[in-house]
């Protein structure tokens, strides 16, 4: 599974793409919002960076506005993913954009019968919320777990992008499910680093050598 990193913060990608965890970067008009730098400018400073895709959202919510922005978007370099929401017009807009060789991350997927949408309108990249949806009671991950299965019953090459990751479970459980790519907060990514029985196992260590009286360098 492929870690995309869910931020605009420059520092924090750097850290995390330096220890090679870094496939790829999403952003969205919140997280450039907590940046509180110029889209444009941040963004190239993340492809710069980065080697994989790095998702950049259109705002405009009709077809020509997005084609707009999305061609002003691409001009930034070339690892840039256009992220689309899911209406009829984001389809619209991804269908013509992926003909021409663009990436295309379709954003705000709550349903399997979006994702499948989204797979015949060509999308790189579906993007599914499942924090979201568990926020309301829903299982996120089932719906990962449909997804997974409409898309592999017809051969779809449209990578499923788990989005709205709150926890180091979420991350287990995309992998399981065999979710293509999963993009989480920098802390949820290192988070995934922590166990309670790593920390008590150390400290005995630790304790047992100090005993020992030794030292290696
Ligand atoms: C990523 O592409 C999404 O914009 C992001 O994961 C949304 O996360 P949130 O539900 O925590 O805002």
């Amino acid at each position: 599974m492929k870690f995309f990193v869910d931020t605009a913060d420059v520092d924090a990608i750097r850290e995390l793409n330096d220890l090679g965890m870094v496939d790829g970067v999403t952003t969205n008009p919140s997280l450039i919002l907590k940046s509180g730098r110029d889209i444009k400018e941040v963004t190239k400073e993340i492809c710069d960076m980065v080697s994989g895709p790095v998702s950049a959202e259109c705002v405009a919510l009709d077809y020509d506005g997005m084609m707009s922005e999305a061609a002003e978007l691409a001009k930034i370099a070339d690892n840039i993913t256009i992220k689309l929401p899911l209406t009829w017009d984001g389809l619209k807009a991804c269908k013509e954009l992926t003909s021409n060789g663009t990436m295309v991350n379709v954003t705000l997927c709550f349903s399997a019968n979006q994702a499948l949408l989204a797979a015949k309108a060509g999308a790189t990249f579906i993007s599914p919320f499942v924090g979201r949806l568990d926020d309301l009671n829903v299982d996120g991950m089932e719906l990962i777990s449909d997804i997974r299965t409409i898309y592999d019953n017809y051969g779809f090459e449209t990578q499923i992008l788990v989005a709205s990751i709150r926890t180091a479970n979420h991350m287990k459980d995309a992998a399981l499910i065999g979710a293509d790519v999963a993009t989480a907060p920098p802390g949820v990514i290192k988070g995934m680093a922590k166990h309670i029985l790593t920390d008590k196992g150390l400290e005995q260590f630790m304790a047992d050598w100090e005993k020992t009286g030794q030292k290696i360098v």
